[in-house]
């Protein structure tokens, strides 16, 4: 029978492996999601518990996709806590993608933002040369940096971690390094993804200097399908007109950076 992407498909969890005191990623069997487009997110029903966006992340075993949870409220600590052997529900995929560049390539990504950015690294061709940076608050937040570097053991490529905290690699937050490097070279495209903040910074460092960016819009979700509108961004719902959007769009946004929308649907400052 045909899957219906709207409909959630239920898959096992096959391994968990523990990247941080506090993330996990979730590894599973499905044709479909190993097989998504780097900036698209699955709906995931924690059976009993709700449904929440999760990003897609890769898996090294062919037909595997998986996702990397940070355990936070109720439905991620849900998530976090599901074991081997037992069902979550997957739809989806829903979302665009990140238009990939040739050339110089920055990714920017902060906490579980650095899902998306691992499937681009996927993506990329052994020609161009790459600059992963990593954010975290301190060392033992730090996951990916091992796997960044095994994804591009074919590219000329550096990955650079900056904690806040200083307690490894650079110390201070990563927008400082963003814009330090777009200061001293051009790249062809920056794609980030994150806390908004974070995203809205990036996003003026590059656009500013006439450079491609895209960012990977997480805002709160509930249908995932263009439906609720818990998810608008000014004119733009994130999931069905992004969650990718570039920067010439994003600067002409005023909600971006600035306000979000809770779980009532209320305005808030960020
Ligand atoms: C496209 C997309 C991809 C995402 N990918 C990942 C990922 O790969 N890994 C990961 O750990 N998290 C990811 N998130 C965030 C994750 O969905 C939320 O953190 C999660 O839903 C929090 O739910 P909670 O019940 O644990 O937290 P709560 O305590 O209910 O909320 C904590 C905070 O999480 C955010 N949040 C809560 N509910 C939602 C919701 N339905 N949609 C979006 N944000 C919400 C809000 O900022 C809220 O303040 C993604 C979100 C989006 C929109
Ligand atoms: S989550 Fe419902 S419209 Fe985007």
């Amino acid at each position: 029978m045909q899957r219906n992407h709207n409909h959630p498909t239920i898959v096992t969890i096959e391994k968990v492996i523990d990247e941080t005191p506090t993330v996990r990623t979730l590894v599973f069997s499905d044709e479909v999601m190993s097989k998504v487009l780097p900036g698209q997110f699955a709906m995931v029903w924690i059976p009993g518990v709700n449904e929440l966006p999760m990003s897609v992340m890769v898996s090294e075993e062919s037909g595997k996709a998986a996702f990397t949870v940070r355990k936070h409220g109720p439905a991620s600590t849900g998530l976090f806590n599901i074991k081997t052997g037992e069902q979550i529900g997957v739809r989806g995929p829903y979302g665009n993608s990140f238009d990939l560049k040739k050339g110089k390539i920055l990714l920017v990504g902060g906490g579980t933002g650095l899902v998306p950015m691992m499937r681009l690294l996927t993506f990329v061709s052994s020609s161009d040369n790459v600059t992963v940076l990593i954010g975290a608050k301190s060392k033992e937040e730090v996951f990916f940096e091992d796997l960044a570097n095994s994804l591009l053991e074919n590219n000329t490529h550096r990955v650079i971690v900056s904690t806040d905290d200083g307690s490894y690699g650079e110390k201070g937050f990563v927008t400082d390094l963003v814009e330090k490097l777009v200061d001293e070279a051009h790249y062809d495209g920056v794609y980030v993804c994150g806390p908004e903040k974070m995203m809205y910074k990036t996003v003026q460092s590059a656009h500013s200097r006439n450079i491609f960016v895209q960012a990977s819009l997480e805002r709160m979700m509930k249908c995932g399908v263009g439906i609720c509108g818990s998810c608008c961004v000014g004119a733009d719902l994130a999931c069905r007109d992004g969650t990718v959007f570039d920067g010439e769009h994003l600067s002409k946004n005023n909600e971006f950076g600035h306000f979000h929308r809770n779980k009532a649907g209320i305005l808030e400052n960020y």
